[in-house]
């Protein structure tokens, strides 16, 4: 083994003549394009994490930010640091809903709702947790400071429901709730950023229908609206009814009320966002994963890119990416339009076109993260919460945007 990896890291010092920074290490893909043996579906598949020949886990997990391309040394800048600075028995805390808040400089994200471990659901609702970047930021020098950053659960009033998705929306924040039962419905909440955590319903039913499930949204920057995607989990997890439309992507104009669909064709629509520009807009589908239901391998686990038109409706759907391992969860893009998502082993960077530039190796699934300005992001991997520093900058939020 040992000798395997020093054999591994001189190939790669030959390819790669850059200086790899301390937590990181490049892979050769070329390395793995002709493996011995490729295992059968029943050993390998959606939710086996792979790794190259000759790298263990514990090397894949001590140098989490992995090169597959030149390109990402610039996205991880010479010193990039990766930190657990939350870590729960089985409560999987940290899930989704990941929100710089710039003003007071905490991040917000959401338990997940409907998890057998949290015992949300039909129970109880999820609750909404946030965190204080200057604490994140005193630790990131260690590698597990868990204990040591304080997440503080915020009351909002009333209730958000079920939240699962979230933005930075005026000032403040929209939440997608999922909705609980039958008889409440999923719903688009607003939330002030700061106490006392006041909300209110902005949207609850497409002409008096209830959605499926509300699962994430995105403010488009070039035309303010909030875009959000429907989909089965409440369904899938037992917390909402059969569902009763199609699963889509739906528009909001705020300043009219409008609501217009502007994609359908999904097995299980989930992440959105949009490019720095707003000029595409990119939807995960996760249609591989069918929660209480188990998998479907053949089924979708692919980001799929639209152009957003000058009107703001949405067209040329192409495959931007199909996943591995896991489900593309939570997206968003960094100010030079690359792409990341939350993966089953961490989270995955694209260029535009697609390819795969590197990882942010937590070795477990990371259903969502987000940016928090230039240089820093915080991932949520259910049970571990990560710190993570780096050379990117997130896309410029729409609330940041001159208001039109
Ligand atoms: C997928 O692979 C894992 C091992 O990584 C195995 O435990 C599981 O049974 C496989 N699933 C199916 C449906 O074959
Ligand atoms: C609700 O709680 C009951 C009793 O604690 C439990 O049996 C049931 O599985 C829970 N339902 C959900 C959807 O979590
Ligand atoms: C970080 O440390 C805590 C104990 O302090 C542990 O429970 C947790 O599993 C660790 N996280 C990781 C990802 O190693
Ligand atoms: C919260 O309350 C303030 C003060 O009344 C109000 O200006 C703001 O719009 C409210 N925000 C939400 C999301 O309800
Ligand atoms: C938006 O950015 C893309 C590149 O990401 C560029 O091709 C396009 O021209 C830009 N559109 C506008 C309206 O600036
Ligand atoms: C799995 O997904 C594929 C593609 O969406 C679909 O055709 C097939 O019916 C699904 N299989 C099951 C068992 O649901």
């Amino acid at each position: 083994m040992l000798v395997l990896s020093l054999l591994f890291s001189t190939l790669l010092s030959e390819v790669c003549p850059q200086t790899v920074p301390e937590q990181a290490q490049f892979v050769d893909q070329r390395g793995f394009n002709a493996l011995k043996t490729v295992p059968p579906p029943s050993v390998s598949n959606l939710t086996s994490i792979f790794l190259p020949p000759g790298l263990s886990e514990d090397d894949a997990l001590a140098k989490p930010f992995h090169v597959y391309d030149e390109a990402f040394y610039d996205i991880i800048g010479t010193n990039p640091t990766l930190t657990v600075i939350g870590s729960t028995g089985g409560d999987p805390l940290f899930h989704e809903a990941v929100v710089w808040y710039p003003p007071t400089d905490e991040v917000f994200f959401v338990q997940n709702a409907g998890a057998a471990a949290a015992g949300t659901g039909l129970n109880k609702s999820n609750v909404i947790l946030k965190i204080s970047l200057d604490q994140a930021a005193a630790v990131s020098s260690q590698r597990n400071a868990s204990g040591q950053v304080e997440v503080i659960a915020v009351n909002a009033t009333p209730t958000v429901i079920n939240s699962n998705g979230a933005t930075n929306y005026r000032g403040e924040i929209i939440f997608t709730g999922e909705g609980q039962g039958p008889d409440i419905a999923p719903s688009l909440f607003v939330m002030n950023s700061v106490e006392p955590y006041n909300t209110t319903v902005l949207l609850n039913n497409y002409f008096g229908r209830q959605f499926n499930s509300l699962n994430d949204v995105a403010i488009n920057p070039r035309n303010g609206d909030v875009y959000f995607t429907d989909t089965l989990y409440g369904y899938l997890q037992d917390f909402r009814p059969s569902p009763a439309l199609p699963n889509m992507v739906y528009r909001l104009n705020p300043s009219t009320g409008a609501v217009t669909v502007v994609a359908d064709g999904f097995e299980l629509p989930n992440g959105i966002t949009f490019s720095p520009n707003g000029s595409y807009a990119y939807v995960t589908d996760t249609g591989a994963q069918y929660a209480l239901y188990g998998y479907n391998f053949t089924a979708p686990a692919s980001i799929y890119r639209y152009v957003v038109e000058p009107d703001g409706t949405w067209s040329n759907r192409k495959i931007f990416s199909y996943v591995s391992p896991g489900i593309p969860d939570g997206i968003h893009c960094d100010t030079n339009g690359n792409v990341y998502s939350g993966v089953g082993d961490g989270v995955h960077v694209w260029n535009p076109s697609g390819t795969l530039l590197g990882k942010i190796f937590v070795g477990m699934t990371s259903a969502n993260f987000n940016f928090a300005g230039k240089g820093r992001m915080v991932i949520c991997a259910e049970t571990q919460l990560y710190y993570v520093t780096l050379a990117a900058e997130g896309a410029v939020v729409a609330s940041e945007m001159p208001s039109s």
